[in-house]
């Protein structure tokens, strides 16, 4: 049997495959069993933010003298320490992080700590998004798409979209009636092929939370850690969340991470009482990589985020000279690239034609979503784009 006939009768897939049985990947490129080269701006779903096989980060891992495992209640330095530069690293005074082992887990850790430190039970969030595979993920998520499991958690509340000043009232309306734990959603919802929210509806939606004792959970499980041209997307706007949700990209990639960081006021309410155990949250491999990759995205921040500058104008002409059947919207903050062709079938159509092609993207709804890593050269996002050309 060879892999694709053993991955049929043994492999459980919550979304069908796509045709590439993948050998090595490095850099910007991912390569197949059956010898091709791919230009990578899926990047693993905003995992890849620093390209593949970094060498800093490798050698980390490899190199560790540390234990093969570390019991959830002992201490353990480099917990202390990744806690400590995450604490640095995200805005506001977002200081105490939980140990979780991926996004869906720091999704369902935030709202535990929402309704335990609030005492209310209803969840706002915005219609269509994506926060995750479990069971509260799935109910704080897209409703009238994924209708699988619509609303498993009692009291989950939808926004529509657009997200402008004037569903403001409609937000001041539902939390005024102070029933509502928390308002949960991406900053830059990628989920939704970058859609951006006004910073008027953010900077008033954070001005409602604080008014009405409403917890403000960003989940940056996607635009953490440099997606967007900030460290966090949050920092686009006029906010202060109370919960932060990391994932994917705090390892870049080199082991499985997730994270959840609250402020010290909630921390002292709930911390040592709400349970949040994780027998893999920040195993010591995730650790050293994890502290890799960060260390190494803060030590090359000014180069990095330099080049996620020039990716976003390499990207904004590019794809805006290629002729797709439809005029296309597109949405860019940094590397999050969005290309809503408004044609959903049109969209896949094109991604199976890619992967032809030799390149790797993904599509959310209508469109087409590129998250290129931030090493990426000039060269290979324009070999990329002109695959990209021979696909419409
Ligand atoms: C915004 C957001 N939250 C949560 C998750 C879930 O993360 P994980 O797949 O690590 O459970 C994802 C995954 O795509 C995500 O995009």
């Amino acid at each position: 049997m060879n892999t694709k006939e053993k991955d049929e009768k043994y492999f459980g897939r919550g979304n069908p495959a796509m045709d590439l049985e993948v050998v090595k990947a490095e850099g910007s490129y991912v390569y197949g069993a059956d010898g091709k080269k791919y230009v990578d701006f899926l990047g693993g779903a905003g995992v890849g933010n620093l390209g593949w096989g970094v060498k800093e980060i490798e050698d980390a891992i490899r190199n560790s003298d540390r234990p093969t495992y570390v019991y959830p209640n002992f201490y353990y330095r480099l917990w202390t320490e990744l806690a400590e530069l995450l604490a640095e690293l995200c805005p506001g005074n977002l200081k105490k992080s939980y140990r979780m082992t991926g996004g869906s887990e720091a999704v369902e850790a935030a709202l535990e700590i929402a309704t335990m430190f609030t005492g209310r039970k209803k969840i706002l969030s915005v219609e269509g998004s994506y926060h995750g595979n479990t069971i509260g993920a799935l109910s704080i998520g897209a409703t009238k798409k994924q209708k699988k499991f619509p609303n498993l958690l009692e009291g989950c509340e939808k926004l529509e979209l657009p997200l402008n000043k004037e569903k403001l009232q409609q937000v001041e309306k539902m939390l005024y009636t102070k029933e509502v734990a928390a308002v949960i959603m991406e900053p830059i919802i990628v989920n939704l092929g970058v859609l951006i929210p006004e910073e008027e509806f953010m900077a008033g939606l954070n001005k409602i939370c604080k008014e009405t004792g409403t917890l403000l959970i960003m989940d940056e499980a996607i635009t953490g850690f440099g997606r967007t041209g900030k460290m966090f997307a949050t920092e686009h706007f006029d906010i202060e969340p109370d919960i932060l949700c990391m994932a994917k990209a705090i390892t870049a990639g080199h082991a499985g991470m997730g994270a959840v960081i609250t402020t010290p006021e909630i921390d002292k309410k709930v911390g040592g009482e709400i349970g949040l155990y994780s027998s893999y949250g920040w195993h010591p491999i995730a650790v050293d990589a994890s502290l890799a990759a960060l260390n190494y995205l803060q030590k090359n921040k000014q180069k990095l985020f330099h080049n996620i500058d020039q990716l976003e104008q390499i990207f904004k002409k590019g794809v805006s000279e290629i002729d797709f059947r439809n005029d296309p919207e597109m949405r860019i903050k940094g590397a999050a690239i969005g290309v809503d062709l408004k044609d959903e079938e049109y969209a896949s159509e094109i991604k199976q034609r890619a992967l032809k092609n030799g390149l790797l993207i993904n599509t959310e709804g209508s469109s087409l979503l590129f998250l290129p890593n931030f090493e990426m050269t000039q060269k290979t996002a324009l070999e990329g784009i002109d695959l990209l050309k021979n696909c419409v």
